[in-house]
């Protein structure tokens, strides 16, 4: 997807790969797709993107998410695909997205921004019930060609701000419980926390801050990474 603007957008030599990542309704598609458009009206060439994507393996997930494709079982009723499948797939999808989408536009010098990445698979697919264990390990193992991005912008959310704003959409998908969004805001910060320790570039911003703040800083941020 590029983004539309009046000015010339100007290519950069060594453009940055930035993600925006956070729990479901902290508002990552809208700041996204934000700092697109001030940055293009500032005369960056920039190109926004997402995951799931919208390539062939994308809309199968997206289908999978909100369950218009799932496993019957032997009762006739539906239930979802297994969370290391949807890894699997998940991990399949930004490999895809990567070389078809966010390398191209490296290359071409424009400013590559992805609505979610790796983040959201140690998040969610390393989410699990009560009982189970989380592999993180592996989920990190089948995401390692990944690259790394030069900036990931974290959008802190309380859960009930992001449950406020998931009520107005029409769809719910099936990681939207408050239970279930509690429990993901506490890996994100622990994915979050090991991620910086290892050096990972991550900025921090409260999502409850204004719509205007918010771009405002990442738009900063992302400008002095730029060269
Ligand atoms: P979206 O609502 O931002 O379009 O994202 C769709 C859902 O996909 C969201 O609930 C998070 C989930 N997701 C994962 O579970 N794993 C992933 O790796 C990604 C990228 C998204």
């Amino acid at each position: 997807m590029t983004t539309p603007s009046n000015n010339v957008d100007v290519p950069m030599k060594n453009p940055p790969f930035i993600v925006v990542e956070g729990l479901d309704g902290a508002g990552t598609t809208t700041q996204t797709r934000r700092v697109a458009e001030v940055l293009s009206q500032k005369g960056h060439a920039v190109d926004i993107s997402c995951e799931p994507s919208d390539g062939p393996i994308g809309v199968l997930i997206r289908k999978m998410l909100s369950m218009e494709v799932a496993i019957t079982d032997e009762s006739g009723g539906l239930r979802p695909v297994n969370r290391e499948t949807l890894a699997l797939l998940f991990a399949a999808d930004r490999l895809h997205h990567l070389e078809d989408q966010v390398e191209p536009s490296l290359a071409s010098g424009a400013i590559a921004i992805s609505d979610r990445y790796y983040h959201s698979s140690l998040v969610y697919q390393g989410d699990v019930d009560e009982d189970d264990t989380v592999d993180y390990g592996w989920v990190r193992r089948i995401n390692e060609r990944a690259r790394i991005p030069d900036l990931t912008v974290f959008l802190e959310a309380p859960v009930e701000l992001c449950l406020e704003r998931l009520t107005t959409r029409d769809t719910r998908e099936i990681y939207e419980s408050q239970e279930k969004l509690a429990r993901l805001e506490t890996r994100y910060q622990e994915v979050m926390s090991f991620l910086e320790e290892e050096g990972q570039p991550i900025l921090r911003l409260d999502a409850s801050l204004s719509m205007e703040e918010l771009t405002e800083r990442i738009v900063e941020e992302v400008r002095s990474i730029s060269s």
